[in-house]
C-alpha cells in the first residue's frame, strides 16, 4: 500500500441525490464527509474507497484527490504536475486519459490546453485511467477516477427497453419512498425492471458492485486479498428474505427485458414480472408502496405505446393513463404510499393525492421530481 492512510475523495452524485448519497456513506462509517454541489467530499481508508464502490447505490463515480497546486503561467501547471508522485497511484504501465475543466475565472482557462500540456508533462500514453486536472480559481487540483465505467454499470443490465432509467436513480427512488423492505412493492409501469431490481437487491442487502470490476483494481494499492474480503462479507450480507415485489408493464417487450434482467441481477425468484396496463391492475390487501417510472407526457408522438419517457402519449394521452391510475390508486390502494418520478409536465395532480416532493434531480437531461404520497387508509 501506499505511504498514505487516508485518502482525499470526492464522490460525485446526480444533482438532487448529494443529501441522500451523504446518508448513504454515514452508514459505510465514511467521515468526515460533507455534502456539496454534485457530491460529497470526504475523507476514507483505501478499504473504505473499495468498499464505497461495492456497497453504494447511489454514487455516479469517485474520484481520488492526489495533489493540488497554484497555477497561473504554463511554467506553474507543469512544475505543479512534476510534483505528482505517480508511482506511488498507478501501475508503471498504466495508460491514461487526461481530462481538463478550467473555470473562466482562472489565468489558466482553456481546458483542452490544460489537458494536452498536462498530458505532455505526465508523459504517459494514453489509454483509460482517467486523470482529472480542474483548475478553479487558479487553484489546480489533480485527481484520479478510482471507478472506471460508472456506477450505475451494475453489469446486469441485457436489454435495455426505450427509456431505461440509471440504476442509481432508481435505487434513489426507492430509498426516497421510505420503503420499509418488509411491505409489498409495486411497480405498475416497470419498463426493463430497474425500480423492482433496485428493491430487490435493498430488501436483500445485495452489494450493487459486486458482479463488475473497477480501475482501483489496476492500482499497486489495490490488495486482492483486503478485496476477496470485502467481497465475502458482502456475500454474507445477503438475506433471502423479500417482500413481494411485483413489476408490471402493457408492453411484451419490457416484460421480457425486466425478466431477463433479473434474472441477471440474482433477483429473478424476488421479483414477479407480469404483462399489464394499468388499467387492470388491483392492488393487494396489504398496503404497500407503489414505486414508479410512469410515462412523462412530456415528448409528444413516438411509435406506439413503447417504453419512451413519453412515447405514445401525447398531452391528451398521458393525461387519460393518469385518470386511469387515479381510478387505480382509489379502488384498490387504501393505505398505500406512492412515490412516483415525474417530469414538471406531467399531470400528477391528476393521481388526485396530496403530494409532496422529495428529491428534485434529472433523468436523462430532464428535471424530474420524486414525488411521494399517501392513498387515504380505510376509514
Ligand atoms: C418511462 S418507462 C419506465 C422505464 C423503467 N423505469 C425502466 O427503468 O426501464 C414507462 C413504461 O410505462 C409503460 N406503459 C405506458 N402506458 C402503460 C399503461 N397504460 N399500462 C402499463 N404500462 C404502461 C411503457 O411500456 C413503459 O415501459
Amino acid at each position: 500500500m501506499s505511504g498514505r492512510s487516508r485518502l482525499d475523495a470526492f464522490v460525485v452524485a446526480a444533482p438532487g441525490l448529494e443529501a441522500l448519497l451523504l446518508d448513504e456513506l454515514t452508514r459505510l462509517d465514511v467521515r468526515p464527509a460533507r455534502a456539496v454541489k454534485g457530491g460529497v467530499e470526504c475523507s476514507v481508508t483505501w478499504p473504505q474507497l473499495w468498499a464505497v464502490h461495492l456497497r453504494s447505490r447511489l454514487a455516479t463515480r469517485v474520484l481520488v484527490r492526489v495533489w493540488r497546486f497554484r497555477a497561473t503561467t504554463w511554467g506553474e501547471l507543469e512544475a505543479g504536475l512534476k510534483g505528482v508522485q505517480w508511482g506511488e497511484w498507478l501501475a508503471d504501465d498504466a495508460v491514461l486519459d487526461v481530462q481538463a475543466t478550467c473555470s473562466k475565472s482562472s489565468a489558466l482557462y482553456h481546458s483542452d490546453a490544460v489537458a494536452e500540456r498536462a498530458a505532455a508533462v505526465i508523459g504517459r500514453p494514453a489509454g483509460d485511467q482517467v486523470v482529472q486536472v480542474r483548475v478553479l480559481d487558479d487553484v489546480v487540483t489533480v485527481s484520479l477516477d478510482a471507478t472506471g465505467p460508472a456506477l450505475f454499470k451494475r453489469g446486469w443490465r441485457g436489454p435495455a427497453g426505450r427509456a431505461p432509467m440509471r440504476e442509481t436513480l432508481a435505487a434513489a427512488l426507492v430509498l426516497a419512498s421510505g420503503w420499509d423492505r418488509r411491505s409489498p412493492l409495486v411497480d405498475p409501469f416497470c419498463g426493463s425492471g430497474t425500480v423492482a431490481i433496485e428493491a430487490a437487491m435493498i430488501a436483500r442487502r445485495m452489494a450493487p458492485g459486486r458482479r463488475r470490476s473497477f480501475a482501483f483494481q489496476q492500482w499497486p494499492t489495490f490488495s486482492a486479498d483486503a478485496w476477496g474480503r470485502l467481497l465475502r462479507g458482502a456475500d454474507g450480507d445477503v438475506i433471502d428474505r423479500c417482500p413481494p415485489i411485483l413489476a408490471s408493464d402493457r408492453d411484451d417487450g419490457a416484460v421480457a427485458a425486466a425478466q431477463e434482467n433479473a434474472a441477471a441481477a440474482g433477483v429473478g425468484e424476488q421479483v414477479d414480472v407480469q404483462r399489464r396496463s394499468i388499467s387492470d391492475l388491483t392492488l393487494p390487501a396489504r398496503a404497500g408502496w407503489l414505486v414508479t417510472n410512469p410515462p412523462y407526457g412530456r415528448r409528444v408522438g413516438g411509435e406506439g405505446g413503447g417504453a419512451g419517457a413519453g412515447a405514445g402519449a401525447g398531452g391528451g394521452d398521458v393525461r387519460d393513463l393518469y385518470d386511469r391510475f387515479g381510478q387505480v390508486l382509489r379502488a384498490s390502494g387504501a393505505g398505500w404510499r406512492i412515490a412516483v418520478l415525474a417530469a414538471k409536465e406531467t399531470p400528477v395532480a391528476r393521481l388526485g393525492l396530496p403530494f409532496t416532493s422529495a428529491v428534485h434531480t434529472s433523468n436523462g437531461g430532464i428535471p424530474v421530481d420524486v414525488w411521494c404520497g399517501q392513498v387515504a387508509p380505510p376509514a
